[in-house]
């Protein structure tokens, strides 16, 4: 008998409980660890309706173009930089993603590493592990967050969940974004102007063509040598030779770091310095959120396919 299930390419797996799911629904082809991509899409692409992605993996143009019959792009991840988003709704192929669950651990993940770099935690943890302080108490004196001011750089759903936590350590909160909105803290117009006044800068906004470069070598120089950076938007956003440099050369005092220009291959000049906290892209890496953000895509391909509306559409682009 003829095997009528639904053709699904996976570009990159979700979680184990939720493949098992999509197992059960459709035929997967596991694009991911093809040994032969070339050869795999040239056999199947033609029968392939939908994708199944992570922001961090993506979705390219080139690959879409290689499947005719596609009819949606479900993606775990909130960010969709790496997809060919307006290629997809010009050929009236909906992209989903999952927004709002990932919020709490992402914001929780970014005020850690403010906390891990103001407070030196790595550094810590290095001079328990190593038995140096049995020899001498830690000399290394860190930063206080209590009264200092941290500037959120895109106040979205994420940048609002840090504003939230970084009011619960004391801190005041400042921002920066294309419009002021209606909150309690101080709008900046410019990065430049928001680093000047920041001790701490999270950047929380979208990756893509809109944002790059954003924070360069005047943002830093703003920052200044007491001012530390955070991201846990996307590599991206910073220009990384300018951060080493800064980093490097006293520039500004310290980042801490999710994400990178080149994933997952860091460039040495940057993990090699003391004054950075290291992270692997993995904000909203908990077993809870990543089992939200997988049923969400495996929910947005049942509704699809069941002629139901989309969970979480993204909307057109304008
Ligand atoms: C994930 C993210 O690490 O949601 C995003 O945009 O960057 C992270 O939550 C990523 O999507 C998983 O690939």
């Amino acid at each position: 008998m003829m095997d009528q299930r639904i053709d699904v390419l996976v570009v990159q797996p979700i979680l184990p409980a939720q493949m098992q799911q999509l197992e059960a629904a459709y035929r997967l082809h596991h694009y991911h660890s093809s040994t032969d991509k070339v050869a795999m899409v040239r056999d199947i692409g033609d029968r392939i309706r939908a994708v199944v992605t992570t922001g961090g993996k993506g979705f390219p143009a080139g690959l879409l173009a290689q499947l005719p019959a596609l009819e949606i792009v479900a993606s775990s991840g909130v960010g969709t930089d790496s997809i060919a988003v307006e290629a997809c709704q010009a050929r009236g192929i909906p992209v989903t993603n999952t927004p709002d669950v990932l919020n709490d651990d992402v914001a929780d993940l970014g005020i850690g590493l403010v906390i891990a770099a103001m407070r030196q935690m790595p550094r810590g943890h290095d001079y328990v592990r190593s038995g140096d302080w049995a020899r001498q108490g830690m000399m290394n004196f860190t930063t206080t967050l209590t009264g200092k001011v941290l500037g959120i750089v895109g106040l979205g759903r994420i940048g609002r969940e840090v504003a939230d936590r970084a009011l619960a350590l004391k801190m005041r909160v400042a921002y920066t974004g294309r419009r002021p909105q209606q909150v309690a803290f101080d709008y900046h117009a410019s990065v430049e102007d928001l680093a000047r006044t920041s001790d701490v800068l999270v950047l929380t906004c979208p990756g893509g063509e809109e944002t790059r470069g954003l924070v360069g070598a005047r943002e830093l120089a703003a920052l200044g040598p007491d001012g530390w950076l955070v991201n846990i938007a996307r590599g991206s956003v910073v220009d990384e030779k300018a951060l080493v440099a800064a980093l490097r050369d006293g520039g500004i005092r310290g980042a801490a770091l999710d994400v990178y220009a080149d994933e997952p291959n860091v460039d040495p000049a940057l993990t090699g310095l003391p004054n950075v906290v290291l992270y692997p892209h993995h904000s909203s890496g908990s077993i809870e959120t990543r089992s939200r953000m997988s049923q969400i895509v495996v929910d947005n391909l049942a509704a699809h396919f069941a002629g139901r509306p989309l969970l979480t559409p993204l909307s057109s682009p304008a």
